[in-house]
């Protein structure tokens, strides 16, 4: 399958996008899909969060809602992978037909709503695999996100956060998925700041004499200059420990088929890039460099990777890359990464963190 991803491709996207990922996911479980040689090097290890991130690629939230494939995707290769979103309850998310392809332009759209098993199902596949043997190398965020009938948002992240603190090396707190109806509201500034300073108290709670996980804010691409210099101060006045940036667009360029664009829902791959990593250099500035920033949007090579961390991000994710490029995307981006770094004459990853803004 490794090899072969480009191939098989025309083949798999005659499928419907969301049975592929129902396939992918039997596959990496049942071992169908095989891990692939892993690139191990000193240079790409960070310790970040105090936690060891072996390479700085992880796996974005949204591909294992469940939590049920986290070994299998770090044998791909991947340092990290953020499982979730996970709500408390379960819920079938927005029907179906939810997420478009079009490979032209390397693009998705997304309107999921976050379809998840809930708590119910997710705790035990994370005990499942801290339990395991042989597990792989990696790290294991966890993104929470309230219910879809939750009025009181505060409510369902604090719970998420008493309940899987114990479990998380980080958690991530989803405020800008655009399939649930009000949720980026909630990067409004006083709302943000009332927010976070609950979850960090029950964080806090959570985990008795335990030091508790690193929380992080996932942001929308689609917030203005003022907004993003409130939040950026929001977030230091709180003490959050960093932020992922950023989730899909709601932004539809011209140059995308009209039958594509017409889609409802958060835009990912190609045209997320460039303002995600806009958003990434200035958060950058913004924090003084002081917060770390995963990066994330339309990732799917090396040099893309690159730009986001000279940018600013100290980590980056991908989903869309691996929907167009397979399953040795993360290892491709480590190899080229390395000589990447070769080139500018860096010995280690963290060194070209934000070397764009010195
Ligand atoms: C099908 C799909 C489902 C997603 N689900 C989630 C989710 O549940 N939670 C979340 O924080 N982000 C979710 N995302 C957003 C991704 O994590 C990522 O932020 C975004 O797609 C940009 O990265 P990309 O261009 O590499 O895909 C989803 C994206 C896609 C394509």
């Amino acid at each position: 399958m490794l090899c072969l991803y480009k191939y098989v491709r025309p083949a798999i996207f005659k499928i419907d996008p969301e049975l592929t990922h129902k396939m992918t996911i039997t596959a990496l479980k049942t071992g169908a899909m095989r891990p692939c040689s892993v690139v191990k090097s000193t240079k790409l290890e960070q310790d970040i969060f105090a936690l060891t991130f072996p390479n700085p690629v992880g796996m974005a939230a949204g591909f294992d809602k469940n939590a049920e494939v986290i070994a299998p995707i770090l044998r791909l290769g991947f340092g990290f992978t953020e499982v979730g979103t996970v709500t408390p309850k379960p819920q079938s998310g927005n029907p179906k037909p939810r997420i478009f392809r079009d490979p032209e332009s390397g693009s998705v759209i997304n309107r999921m709503g976050f379809p998840n098993g809930g708590l119910r199902v997710f705790k035990p596949n994370i005990y499942k695999f801290l339990s395991s043997h042989n597990r792989p190398d990696g790290v294991v965020g966890i993104n929470i996100g309230m219910n879809k009938d939750q009025s009181e948002p505060a409510e369902d992240y604090c719970a998420l956060i008493s309940e899987l603190a114990p479990i998380a090396d980080y958690l991530t707190v989803n405020i800008s998925s655009p399939n649930t109806a009000g949720l980026r509201d909630l990067q409004q500034k006083d709302v943000l700041f009332e927010l976070l300073t609950k979850m960090m108290a029950a964080r806090d709670n959570a985990c008795g004499t335990e030091k508790p996980p690193a929380l992080l804010v996932k942001l929308a691409p689609d917030l203005s200059e003022q907004q993003q210099a409130e939040i950026a101060e929001t977030l230091l006045k709180t003490k959050v420990d960093g932020v992922i940036l950023s989730n899909t667009t709601l932004d539809r360029p011209q140059s995308l088929p009209q039958d594509f664009a017409k889609q409802k829902g958060g835009l990912s791959g190609n045209h997320v890039r460039d303002k995600s990593t806009d958003i990434i250099r200035n958060f950058y500035k913004l924090t003084e460099g002081k917060l770390p920033i995963i990066g994330v949007g339309g990732i799917s090579t090396a040099e893309h990777a690159y730009e986001k961390i000279k940018a600013g991000a100290a980590l980056v994710q991908l989903y869309t890359g691996m929907v167009y490029e397979g399953p040795e995307i993360a290892k491709n981006i480590n190899e080229g990464l390395l000589a990447l770094m070769q080139k500018d004459g860096f010995s280690s990853i963290s060194d070209a963190v934000g070397s764009d803004n010195k």
